[in-house]
């Protein structure tokens, strides 16, 4: 065997260099990726994709937000139609100050009482029952002073049953004082000179001042609007028939027996709704 050269083992260094540029290779290959895929200096690539996985992993609170809009949208349930707004002189004085989604405390029935002011005034609900005065509830038209339907949300189509469609799109119920025969709005507009006054200067009021004026709107209203079950009720502060409403429609709104609603808010915040 002479002759052979002895098989040289390589020194240490050579493995400790050799593992000091495989580190280097790979940082190098790391910020290389980096580049491409993430780094908002490069063509970042697989951004999207993180911001989609992001995005499904935040839905818990997504999920609230959107089905909370989706209501909100859907305000009429059947029907899915921007409201149109009327100007702003002839909007009952509530909305200087509060917005047309003026619930948000009740997580569980904010959606529901919203919904109910796309064909409620905010004083159908809120009106401080007294003694001395009748309430009557009637169709209100700011554009019509004795509109006469017929009204939506009153009457079922028999084939479909969808609501059926109608052309009025302005007339909310709404509160009247009643003296004799004759009947007294019980809601203030933005005409109203207390309002127009508040709108010229309550930029230079000061909190309390603010506050004051807020109590002489406030006068008539309840802090808590009407419980479900005064108007989803046989014989409540409604008169359906009157009103309007079909008897079919008067015992679905009375019992509030569509389908699936029972299910989907029996446990209401207002006990015993469901179980008269
Ligand atoms: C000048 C501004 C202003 C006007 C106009 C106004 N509000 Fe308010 N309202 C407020 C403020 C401020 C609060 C307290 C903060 C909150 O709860 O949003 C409030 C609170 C409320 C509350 C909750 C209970 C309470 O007293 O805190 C109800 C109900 C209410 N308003 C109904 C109405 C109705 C109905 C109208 C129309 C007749 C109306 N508001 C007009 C400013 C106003
Ligand atoms: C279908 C009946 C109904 C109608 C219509 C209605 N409300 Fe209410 N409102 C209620 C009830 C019930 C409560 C109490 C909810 C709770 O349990 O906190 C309430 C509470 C409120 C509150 C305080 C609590 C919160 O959710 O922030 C404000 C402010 C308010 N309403 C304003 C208005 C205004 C402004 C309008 C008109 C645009 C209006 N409401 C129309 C039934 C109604
Ligand atoms: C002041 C009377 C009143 C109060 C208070 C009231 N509602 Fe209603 N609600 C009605 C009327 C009237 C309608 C139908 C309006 C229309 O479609 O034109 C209605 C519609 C509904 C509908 C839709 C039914 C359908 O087929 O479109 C549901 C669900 C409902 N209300 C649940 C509730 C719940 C829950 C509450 C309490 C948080 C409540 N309502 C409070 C009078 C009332």
């Amino acid at each position: 065997m002479a002759g052979e050269p002895k098989r040289l083992e390589h020194p240490k260094s050579v493995y400790v260099i050799g593992f000091i540029f495989k580190i280097i290779t790979l940082s190098v290959l790391i910020a290389v990726v980096y580049q491409i895929t993430f780094s908002p200096h490069g063509p970042a690539v697989l951004v999207p994709i993180k911001e989609k996985i992001e995005e499904s992993q935040r839905s818990a609170i997504l999920e609230e937000v959107r089905k909370q809009e989706e209501y909100e949208k859907h305000r009429h349930f059947h029907h899915v139609v921007e409201y149109p707004q009327l100007p702003e002189n002839m909007r009952p004085v509530c909305y200087i100050c509060h917005s047309d989604y003026p619930h948000a405390k009740n997580k569980k029935v904010r959606a529901m009482l919203n919904m109910h002011t796309q064909f409620f005034v905010c004083e159908t609900c809120h009106i401080e029952e007294r003694k001395d005065r009748e309430v009557v509830y009637r169709w209100y038209n700011p554009y019509d002073e004795t509109p006469a339907g017929p009204f939506f949300g009153t009457s079922y189509e028999p084939e479909t049953g969808n609501l059926v469609e109608v052309e009025d799109q302005f007339s909310k119920i709404a509160p009247y004082f009643r003296a004799g025969e004759t009947y007294e709005s019980a809601i203030q507009i933005q005409d109203a000179p207390l309002a127009q006054d508040y709108v010229r200067v309550r930029d230079k009021l000061t909190p309390e001042q603010r506050d004051n004026v807020k109590k002489k709107f406030h006068v008539n209203i309840k802090a808590k609007g009407h419980e479900c079950k005064i108007c989803h009720t046989r014989n409540g502060i409604l008169d359906f028939k009157k009103l309007g409403f079909t008897a079919n429609r008067t015992i679905d709104l009375e019992q509030l027996n569509i389908k699936g609603m029972v299910t989907k808010y029996e446990q209401f915040y207002i006990p015993n709704l469901f179980s008269e």
